[in-house]
């Protein structure tokens, strides 16, 4: 077929050639006298044809740039609200289909249009505006107003809308008493899908009854991707509305993409309105209250692409606005708290509050919370929100703090603009005697009162660092280079940065050609990645450069098909480092997760939050209820310490139909009415063959639960770590349970949390008398204070990997005391017993 084709292509040629002859015949070259008769008629039809194309194209070309460029348009969109003093509402107005809604809406949108058609930046771009809501107060319209602008004179659009000022109008049918307009512009491509109203709620609270609402889909399916939607809420004239999330699990926050809810004190969606913008997950405890300023709130939510979480379910009442802050206060203590504090405070709000205690005494406020974060604004220019005291003003997110006046006055005064809300502060006042502000305390300089014993004891207890000032170090301790703050000497040289000006860090160098061990040793380069443990603590052997084969030693890597690798902690890192893949193999990687994102506010106290360590498991007997923890691994498995299931007086603690576990648990008396708690008996327990009730070497068991539990939001399983896995010294983790709160006290009701630090191994064995056997963890603090107790053991110390996930570092052992100083707490080492997991539980 090809062949034939090309065939006929030449056959055609002589044809042509023809053709080229005739065209010849017309060259000037060939036939002057041709061209000289025909020429002068010619020339001008070329020159006028040349001229027209030239124009033509010049036409279409400005006509192109003054359309397709110039004139381009950019659409925009404002929104905002204006109101009218003249008319009374009437409940008429809270529904757009009423006639009288309509006919209102008509006069304010022709109020609008004679607006902006005076104004010749806004004039001419003007293409629709609408009216979507009115609210009492006399009559508050919302509004949004769109146009089309051309690029080059969108500036001055914007300028012109932002300076509109509105007077009275009078319009053709009826006068418009206007007294105040705002506009603001949003998002075009967002606000029209909001105005599709497919998804639009309209909520009028009901005297003393909570109204409940919720996103699409919850609780039973998870909310549709590209979600608008909004929920209209409203109030009685002279109310406020209370709002509260019950529930709330979104996807992670991504701002400004991703899935948002964001609330407004406003029917409009200017974003200076938003009170606060969700996203992420919050835990149950956390307080997500939010209260209007007026008898309005707007709801908005929107999903990108691919929702998969459950939403959220809210409540909300009115309540009658007249809420009171501030006052004269003349008492010698008390509380005084931000409006509606553990609840987010409203906008628009000022409080002022007098504090005068008796004539000889002065005034001292400590803030216990204070949340007053307003994005985008630096804390030390409080524009926003602030509390001021004494002409200083306080904003941002801090840490407990202690404001004291030297006279026995103080004025406190709390202001929040008209957008972002936070939980605010509560503080205490006290009055005090100016000659002896802390009887038999150490007096910070901040005016705080601490124990006299936290006095240079290397550990800022006063918060400005007042108590560790002008110190003689003791032995035990060094001088830091900048702060001059003595600290132990258990901190030199430890990775971590103690002093704040890294002068504990320095001087660490090894001699050149050295290598510097983890544990601070100093060994010649040579021996690095020589397979040999030179350091003692294998770090000399990690990260070596990648060899057709890693040999195998303890300190690699071992992937399922037996192949070594060196790299530190590789499992679940998201990098496939075996050739198998099962360093990311998902069956292992399904674990140390936690359901929430947002974490709880919590200030002074050690309460962990609900769902944060969902692998916790607390185990109790009969006889004495909570008896010790335990760390869920895998739906059947818990890891405890053995000595947990030791025969003790009489008790057959080794008995698996002893004890019963409870999962999801968080606090000890919700044990059998909290829906999140599951609870199983046990199967069977396998303490470590080699534990030493004397040494408590090995102090590890494995529990199988009768029967497999489900992971929810409060069950999870910890990751286990595996055997070459690195928990540096220095590192921070976190030790859990219900055990004593202090060493003889009673156990706690709800699981505390602290986190404490790995301590390097050698000078831990010291302190603790040459006690340790390799497989125990050393960590806590040297200066005391912060340790497990009697009731953790058997629990886990969990550590946040670079991965994001939490590991099973340890399981709390022994320790000498609880939280004594030089006595940091013993823990069984996981890497040491990986072998014996997997020989146990196949895990
Ligand atoms: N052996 C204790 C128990 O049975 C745990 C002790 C932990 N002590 C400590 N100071 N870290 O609960």
């Amino acid at each position: 077929m090809r062949n034939s084709d090309s065939n006929l292509k030449y056959s055609h040629r002589p044809e042509s050639m023809n053709g080229f002859e005739e065209v010849v015949e017309f060259l000037p070259a060939t036939n002057t006298k041709k061209v000289e008769k025909r020429g002068p008629r010619r020339k001008y039809v070329v020159i006028g044809v040349v001229l027209g194309a030239a124009l033509l194209s010049l036409t279409v070309g400005l006509l192109v740039w003054h359309f397709a460029y110039r004139n381009a348009r950019v659409q925009k969109m404002f929104t905002g609200s204006l109101r009218i003093t003249n008319y009374p509402f009437i409940d008429a107005y809270e529904n757009s289909t009423t006639p009288e809604f309509n006919q209102l809406a008509e006069k304010v949108t022709d109020m609008l249009k004679t607006l902006y058609s005076g104004h010749p930046d806004i004039a001419p771009y003007f293409s629709d505006c609408s009216v979507t809501a009115f609210s009492e107060g006399s009559v508050i319209a919302y509004y949004w107003a769109e146009f089309a602008v051309p690029a080059y004179r969108e500036e001055a659009l914007d300028k012109a809308i932002s300076e509109l000022k509105v007077q009275n109008v009078n319009l053709r049918r009826s006068f418009l008493a206007v007294d105040s307009f705002e506009s603001y512009p949003i998002d075009f491509q967002l606000a029209r899908k909001f105005r599709d109203n497919s998804c639009n709620y309209f909520l009028h609270a009901k005297p003393g009854e909570l109204t409940k609402f919720s996103s699409p889909g919850f609780p039973n399916s998870p909310y549709p991707p590209n979600t608008r939607c909004q929920w209209v809420l409203r109030a009685d004239v002279d109310h406020i509305i209370s709002l509260k999330f019950k529930t709330f699990k979104m996807d992670t926050c991504n701002l400004p993409r991703g899935d948002y809810v964001k609330l407004y004190d406003s029917l409009s969606i200017a974003e200076a309105r938003t009170m606060m913008t969700l996203c992420g997950s919050y835990p149950p405890s956390y307080n997500l209250t939010f209260f209007s300023s007026q008898n309005v709130m707007l709801i908005t939510m929107v999903s990108d692409d691919k929702g998969r979480q459950p939403g959220f379910m809210a409540e909300f009442k009115q309540q009658p606005s007249t809420m009171l802050c501030g006052g004269t206060i003349r008492n010698s203590e008390g509380v005084i708290t931000s409006p509606f504090f553990p609840g987010h405070y409203p906008a628009n709000k000022e409080c002022i509050w007098d504090i005068q205690v008796p004539g000889n005494k002065f005034v001292k406020l400590r803030f216990n919370m204070f949340y007053l974060l307003e994005p985008g604004v630096p804390v030390s220019s409080c524009t926003k929100d602030y509390v001021e005291i004494n002409n200083q003003r306080y904003c941002g997110e801090k840490q407990p703090f202690v404001v004291s006046s030297n006279s026995n006055k103080m004025m406190v005064r709390f202001r929040s603009d008209q957008s972002h809300t936070d939980t605010g502060f509560t503080a205490q006042y006290v009055s005090y005697d100016s000659e002896n502000p802390c009887p038999d305390q150490y007096t910070c300089k901040s005016g705080r009162c601490i124990s006299k014993e936290r006095r240079c004891d290397g550990w800022n207890d006063c918060i400005d660092f007042s108590d560790e000032l002008n110190c003689n170090c003791t032995a035990d301790q060094f001088r830091c280079k900048t702060s001059t703050i003595c600290k132990p000497r258990f901190f030199l040289c430890d990775g971590v940065n103690d002093c704040g000006d890294s002068s504990d860090e320095q001087d660490c160098k090894c001699p050149e050609n050295n290598f510097k061990c983890a544990n601070g040793k100093c060994i010649p380069n040579a021996q690095k990645c020589d397979k040999n443990d030179n350091c003692g603590d294998g770090s000399d052997e990690l990260d070596c450069p990648a060899e057709p084969k890693t040999a195998c030693t303890e300190l690699t890597y071992k992937c399922k098909n037996n192949e070594c690798i060196s790299k530190t902690n590789p499992e679940c890192d998201g990098e496939k480092d075996c050739a198998d893949g099962s360093d990311e193999d998902a069956d292992n990687c399904n674990c140390g997760k936690r359901p929430y994102t947002r974490k709880t506010r919590i200030v002074g106290g050690v309460n962990a939050d609900i769902g944060e360590f969902p692998w916790q498991v607390s185990l109790h007997t009969k006889k004495d209820g909570h008896t010790c923890g335990a760390s869920l691994v895998s739906p059947t498995i818990l890891i405890s310490a053995a000595h947990c299931f030791q025969d003790m007086q009489g008790t057959r603690y080794s008995d698996p139909s002893l004890w019963t576990a409870f999962l999801g648990l968080h606090d000890q008396k919700q044990r059998t009415t909290s829906k999140d708690v599951v609870e199983r008996s046990i199967k069977r327990i396998v303490p470590h063959r080699s534990f030493n009730d004397y040494t408590y070497d090995n102090d590890i068991a494995m529990l199988e639960l009768s029967s497999p539990v489900t992971y929810t939001d409060f069950i999870q399983p910890i990751c286990i770590p595996e055997s070459s896995h690195n928990f540096p010294v220095g590192k921070g983790i976190w030790v859990t349970g219900w055990g004593a709160l202090s060493e003889g006290g009673s156990g706690s009701v709800v699981l505390q949390k602290a986190e404490i630090r790995v301590i390097n191994y050698n000078e831990c064995n010291k302190l603790l008398d040459n006690q340790l056997t390799a497989r125990m963890l050393c960590a806590g603090f040297v200066s005391g204070g912060i340790d497990a107790c009697q009731g953790d053991s058997g629990g886990p110390l969990s550590s946040l990997e670079s991965n994001n996930k939490m590991y099973l570092a340890g399981i709390v052992s022994w320790g000498d005391g609880c939280a004594r100083r030089n006595k940091p707490g013993v823990y069984t080492s996981v890497t040491n017993m990986r072998d014996w997991i997997r020989q146990n539980t196949g895990l």
